[in-house]
Order: C-alpha cells, then structure tokens, then sequence
C-alpha cells in the first residue's frame, strides 16, 4: 500500500524549505586545504575538522568546534558522508583522551531533515537563528555536554550521497551511522569509551530504534562507541495513521479551543473514537495482553494521504509549505490557494449522534477534527487555506519562530561552508523529501513497536537507557500515542508501566516543567507548553530537563522495586485519564484570544462528568 506509506514518511516531517532530492542528484565532499591523506586518525584529523576561522556575524566567543564531512564505508559508494558538527562542553574536551564524561549526539528526524537546522532553529546549539539573524543561545546544550549535531541520513543536509546512494531502508541508515561513529571515534578515540547520549526528534524515533538494534546486533569487539542511553522527542514509534488518529479525543481534550469547547460535537468525537476502536483503555501494568493492530478505515471521501489533500489542498502535505510561510516568507506561500468561503457552511456537518461510524470521514477523525475546526473556530476559520493549520503546537496559531530568519543564506554563505568544511556542490536544506531510492519514495522498514520488546531487553542486558518524551502541545504526535506504545511494550517481565506517570518535574526556576515517570530503565516525560519541535517555545525547561534526567540520573519519578516512588507527587494538572489541560491562550498575531468563563466552565463540566462516566 504504497499511498499509506506515502503518508508515513512525510507525516512526521517538519518542514522549511521543502524540496524533493532529485534521485538523479548527487554529491561528494569537499577537500579542503591541509586534508590528511592518510586514513582516520587522531594525527592531523582533529586539526583539520577544527572550526578555526571565523562565522560570518558570529562576533560573541563560541566554544571550540569540529566539523565536517565523515565517510559512512557504504559499499561502491565513495562519496557518501555524513556531516557533524561538534561543539565542546569544555576547552578540549572533545579531544581529551582521558575522559569519563558523556557525550551527545541530536539527530533531527524528517527522515530529510536537518541536524544543523535542529541546532540553529530549535535552541540547541550555541549559534541560533533569531529575527535578525545568526545570534548566540543563552541555552546551548553545550553548556552541560559536549554536543555533536550529525545530518542523516546519506544526503540530508550537508552529508552527501553519490549517484543513487540514498539510503534505501531503516537497515541502511543504522549501517551508515554505525559506520560514521566508527571512523568519527577514530579521529576523537577518547568518544570511543565514553558514555554515549543519542537523543533525536520526530522521526528519529525510527532511525534510533534501528540504529540502536544494529549496534546490539554487533560483537562487543565491533563496537567502537559505548551507547549509555538514547532518546526521542514525539518518537514515530507506531505507524503514522495510527499515531495521528488515535490521540484527537485527547487533544480536544487538551486544547477545547480546537473545536470552541462544543459539547455536542465533542460527544460526537467521543462516540466516533469508540466506534473506531481508539478508545484504547490504558491499565498500570497493562491488562488483557498487546494492543490489536490498528488500521484506519477510511470512509468515502478515501484516504487522504495527508489530510485534506485529495479534495482541497492538502493539511499535512502543504504543512511544509504552511511553516515555510509562517516563519520564512518562503516562495511556497505564493502558491498556496485561498480556500473557497463557499466550501465554509458548517451547516453541512451532521453531529447527531448515530451510532455509526461517519460516512464521509470514516475513522480519520483527525481530519474530520481539524476540518470543523478550520470550518468553525476562529481564529483557524481565519487562515487562508489549511495548509496554514500548525498542528504542531496548538497556541500557536502563528508558529512561534514567526519571524525567525531562515537559516538557509547563512549555512550557504561560502565562509560559512570553507568554516565548517562542508561540501561545494550541494545546496544546503533543511528539509529534503527522502527519496529512499525507491519509486515510491518511502521508508519500507516495519514501524519499531514491532521489535521493541527485544529492543528492551537487549537495553536491559546492556544498561542502555530509554527516554521517550513529548510536547503536551503538539497535535500532530500527542502524547497518549506514546504513552499506547508504552503499554504496548513488555520489558522486565511486565507489559506497560506498572503506575501511571504522574509525578511533576520542574525547571531551574521553580516552574513545573511536565511529568517524568521511570521504571525499569525506560523514562516517559511530558513537556508543559512545548510543541512537536519541543524546545521552541520553552528552551530553558527542556534545557534543564535534558541536563538532569536524560545525561543526568535524577531520579524525581522514577519507579523501582527496591525505592517505592519516595518522590512520586501527583500531578495537580492531570485529568484522571491522564490528559493534562493545555493553556487557557490561543496567540493569533498580536491576539491573545480566550473564551467566555461561562462556555469554558460549562465545557469543563461536562468534560468532567463524562470522565467520572468512564473512570469511576
Ligand atoms: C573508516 O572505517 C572503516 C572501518 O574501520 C575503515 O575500513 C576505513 O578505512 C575508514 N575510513 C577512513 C577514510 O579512514
Ligand atoms: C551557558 O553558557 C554561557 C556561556 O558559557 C553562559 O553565558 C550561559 O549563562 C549559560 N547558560 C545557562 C542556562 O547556564
Ligand atoms: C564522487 O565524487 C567525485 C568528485 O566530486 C565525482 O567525480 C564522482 O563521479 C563521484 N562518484 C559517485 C559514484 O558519485
Ligand atoms: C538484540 O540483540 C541480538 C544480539 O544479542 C541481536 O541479534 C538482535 O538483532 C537484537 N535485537 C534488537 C531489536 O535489538
Ligand atoms: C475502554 O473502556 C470503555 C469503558 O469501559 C469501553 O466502552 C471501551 O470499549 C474500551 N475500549 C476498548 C478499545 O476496548
Ligand atoms: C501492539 O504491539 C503489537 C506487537 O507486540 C503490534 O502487533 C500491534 O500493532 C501494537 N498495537 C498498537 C496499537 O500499537
Ligand atoms: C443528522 O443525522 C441524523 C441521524 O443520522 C438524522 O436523523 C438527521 O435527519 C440528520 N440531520 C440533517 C439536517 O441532515
Ligand atoms: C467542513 O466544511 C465542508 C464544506 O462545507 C463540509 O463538507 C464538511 O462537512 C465540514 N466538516 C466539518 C467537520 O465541519
Ligand atoms: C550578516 O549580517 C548582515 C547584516 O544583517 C546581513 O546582511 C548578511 O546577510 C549576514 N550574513 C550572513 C552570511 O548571514
Ligand atoms: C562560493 O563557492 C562556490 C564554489 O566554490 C563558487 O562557485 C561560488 O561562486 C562562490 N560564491 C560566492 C558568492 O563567492
Ligand atoms: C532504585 O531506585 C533507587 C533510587 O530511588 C536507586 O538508587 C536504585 O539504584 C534503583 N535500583 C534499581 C535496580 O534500579
Ligand atoms: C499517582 O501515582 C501514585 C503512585 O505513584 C498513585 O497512588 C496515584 O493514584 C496516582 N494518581 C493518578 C491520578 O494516577
């Protein structure tokens, strides 16, 4: 079913400048002056990858850096790499060869997105793009870690792909990467025993499952770096269809303003997510075995690859489009339609309910949600068309890197490619459409809840760690479809958490930051006001929370036989299912928009009672 799998490998995209790689592309590295010809090594290499001369408007003190371009070994294929750039925690820190302290990797997901835009739009490195350009981040992670920012997979970004040498499965990219660290730790040999962090977002919940499988399945020998936890912010665990559907019961529970906190269309998604069967009931441990496998029936209107795209434009599809435009002012805007008003008659939308599955929707709720949102609720009825809609992160009517200049001139600029040794004959991107040199165009390798109770117990043997974690405000990959996949999961002999995660974490100011909940070396946390980029709009929370429970051991919610949960606090915020409300503002423009006490009262009041219905 190629459509659906079409749907799978953009969903999870987030998308700036998108363009297609063009399969008949392809591009090498380039030799820069004082290249070693000899092989890896840490004689002259480190030299050589050092970030010496200076970047264009970088006039504030950066740490020391490396980058560029590592051979991934990808057999007859010369001229594939992967680009790194690696900034250090300490002076020398990254070439010490006596060290004991972790190191970082952050891999962006896409699959075709950028590592370097993560660091440069997403908080994370110590150079961001801000409204007036390149400027420096009061919260790089370098601060508590020696970081590496690493373009995969084979022609993302700034790593290059020869002449149809795009990674053609998960398998392939796992190789590559295993291939990268190990020639990258032959240039830093004192990464090799240090205890490696791989954390990653989006669709790096694929690539790191793979990649972390690949590493098990090597001999302790073969193994040239030392995995000591990985983890993924709204990880692309389930298949794309599922994951999309069967949280939007939750969403409208987290954000009422989506559909302007009306009962009776909320009971009607209610009575359509039972039909449906994504009413999954979640037990602490799980009860009654694996979830069955999900499939979205579609109704009549089909099965619209990505969101709306089959009858207007597209919602998902043009979402690229939609955040290109918001942010970047980027040439796709100009060719995005205005969305007929005739097409607006909320009239036309039958609620009652029936009993029956909807005809025209079908199980794709999540459309049949949005849609009545863009037909009926101000301010989304105000957008042009619905590939403006940011699912993403629901406030947000306007992204909130609205205005951020767009990293694209300055990772193209020349003194910033010589700085950096990146390649000559490519154009720098932060998304491309992975073509996984298939016709098709998509990512044929089996969504990793098909293997992860043998990638746990393999963690386990191991003592590799596991964070999953997601932005409580992110629509596109909402939190319940982490938490389904989690009590999907047996590890340690038992199916599921054992408690629900409920226990508060804070930031560095006091302000509670989320839920944290860990038992048997899996961590699950939910990140207050953050979105499906998750270190946007709150970069100082994530900031700490990275620091203290993914390279730090803090063990505020964690769960063990031995410790019974002394720090385990509930949660105020949470709903008895578990859903923790949203914020009270939607932000449009310069609009702080809120609705009447009495509608929100009287929804909240409902929503109550049929929680007590269903909980009691
Ligand atoms: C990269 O590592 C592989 C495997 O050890 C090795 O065969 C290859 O020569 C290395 N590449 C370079 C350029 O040193
Ligand atoms: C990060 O380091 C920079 C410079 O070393 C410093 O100015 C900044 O305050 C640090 N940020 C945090 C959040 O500690
Ligand atoms: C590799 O790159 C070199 C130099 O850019 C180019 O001449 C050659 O055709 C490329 N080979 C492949 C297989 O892409
Ligand atoms: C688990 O480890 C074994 C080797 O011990 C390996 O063969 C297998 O592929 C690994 N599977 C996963 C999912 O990690
Ligand atoms: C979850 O529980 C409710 C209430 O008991 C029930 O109606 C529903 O069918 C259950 N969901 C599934 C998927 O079994
Ligand atoms: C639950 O896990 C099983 C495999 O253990 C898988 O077949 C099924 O599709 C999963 N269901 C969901 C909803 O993730
Ligand atoms: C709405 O649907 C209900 C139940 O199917 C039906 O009885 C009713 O006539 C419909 N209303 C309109 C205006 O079509
Ligand atoms: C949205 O508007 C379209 C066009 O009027 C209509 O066909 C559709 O039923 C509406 N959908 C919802 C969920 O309101
Ligand atoms: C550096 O800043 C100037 C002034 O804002 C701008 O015109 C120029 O394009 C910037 N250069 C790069 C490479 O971003
Ligand atoms: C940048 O470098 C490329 C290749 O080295 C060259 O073709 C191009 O003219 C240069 N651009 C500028 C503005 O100097
Ligand atoms: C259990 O938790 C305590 C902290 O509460 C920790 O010190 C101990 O190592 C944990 N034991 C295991 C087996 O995880
Ligand atoms: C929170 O967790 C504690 C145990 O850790 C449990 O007793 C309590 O019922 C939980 N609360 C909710 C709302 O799940």
């Amino acid at each position: 079913m190629p459509a659906i799998q079409t749907a799978l490998t953009l969903v999870f995209v987030i998308y700036h400048f998108a363009s297609f790689a063009d399969s008949r592309s392809w591009s090498s590295p380039h030799t820069y002056q004082g290249m070693p010809s000899h092989a890896y090594s840490e004689e002259e290499w480190p030299q050589y990858f050092e970030v010496a001369d200076p970047l264009p408007n970088v006039t504030w003190s950066s740490p020391r850096s490396f980058a560029g371009s590592i051979s991934t070994e990808t057999p007859n294929m010369p001229n594939n790499t992967l680009f790194f750039w690696g900034f250090e925690h300490l002076n020398g820190s990254i070439t010490s060869t006596n060290s004991s302290d972790p190191w970082m990797i952050y891999l962006a997901g896409g699959p075709g997105y950028s590592s370097m835009a993560s660091a440069l739009l997403e908080n994370l490195g110590p150079n961001i793009m801000s409204p007036i350009g390149v400027s420096p981040n009061e919260y790089s992670w370098h601060n508590f870690t020696d970081v590496f920012f690493v373009d995969s997979p084979v022609g993302t970004g700034y790593s290059t792909s020869g002449l149809g040498g795009a990674a053609g499965d998960e398998e392939r990219v796992a190789s590559d990467f295993l291939a990268f660290l190990e020639n990258l730790t032959k240039v830093f040999p004192g990464l090799q025993t240090r205890p490696l962090y791989l954390l990653g977002e989006s669709y790096a919940g694929r690539f790191i499952p793979y990649i972390l499988k690949a590493y098990f399945g090597l001999d302790a020998s073969r193994r040239s770096v030392k995995f000591r936890k990985v983890g993924c912010s709204s990880p692309a665990l389930l298949d794309a269809s599922v994951f999309e559907n069967i949280p939007i019961s939750q969403v409208v529970e987290t954000y009422p303003q989506l559909i302007g906190y009306d009962i009776g269309f909320f009971d009607y998604i209610q009575e359509q997510n039972h039909l449906c069967g994504y009413d999954l009931n979640l037990t602490y441990p799980q009860l009654g075995g694996k979830f069955p496998s999900l499939e979205v029936k579609y109704g009549n209107i089909g099965e619209r690859v990505h969101g709306f795209s089959r009858r207007s434009s597209s919602l998902i599809g043009h979402h690229r489009r939609t955040i290109a435009h918001k942010n970047f002012n980027s040439p796709w805007a100009k060719q995005t339609k205005t969305r007929p008003r005739s097409e607006n008659d909320p009239s036309s939308f039958n609620k009652t309910l029936a009993g029956e599955i909807n005809t025209y929707y079908g199980c794709d709720i999540r459309d049949m949600v949005l849609e009545y949102t863009l037909n009926n609720t101000y301010p989304w009825s105000e957008l042009r068309d619905a590939s403006y809609f940011d699912i993403t992160d629901i406030p947000y009517v306007n992204s909130p890197r609205a205005g951020l200049v767009h990293p694209q001139h300055w990772m193209n600029d020349n003194t910033t490619r010589s700085a950096i040794h990146a390649p000559v004959n490519k154009l720098w991107e932060s998304y491309i459409h992975y073509e996984w040199d298939n016709p098709e165009g998509v990512d044929p390798s089996s969504a990793p809840i098909n293997f992860m109770d043998e990638l746990m117990a393999n963690a386990t043997a191991d003592n590799v760690g596991i964070l999953w974690f997601s932005g409580n405000d992110d629509a596109l990959s909402a939190h319940f479809s982490l938490e389904v996949a989690i009590q999907n999961t047996t590890w340690g002999g038992v199916q599921g958490f054992a408690q629900r995660p409920n226990t508060t974490w804070y930031d560095d100011t006091g302000v509670p930051g989320g839920i944290v909940h860990e038992e048997r070396g899996l961590m699950y946390a939910l990140v207050y006001g953050a979105g499906h980029q998750i270190n946007t709009v709150h970069p100082e929370r994530v900031f700490a929370f990275v620091r203290d429970f993914f390279i730090g051991d803090m063990y505020v919610g964690l769960v063990n036989a031995t410790a019974k949960d002394t720090s385990t606090s509930n949660d105020p915020g949470a709903l008895p299912n578990g859903v923790v409300p949203g914020q009270r503002e939607i932000y449009y423009g310069s609009k702080n928009i809120t609705w009447p006490e009495v509608t929100v009262t009287a929804f909240n009041d409902h929503l109550l009672g049929t929680m007590m219905d269903r909980y009691q």
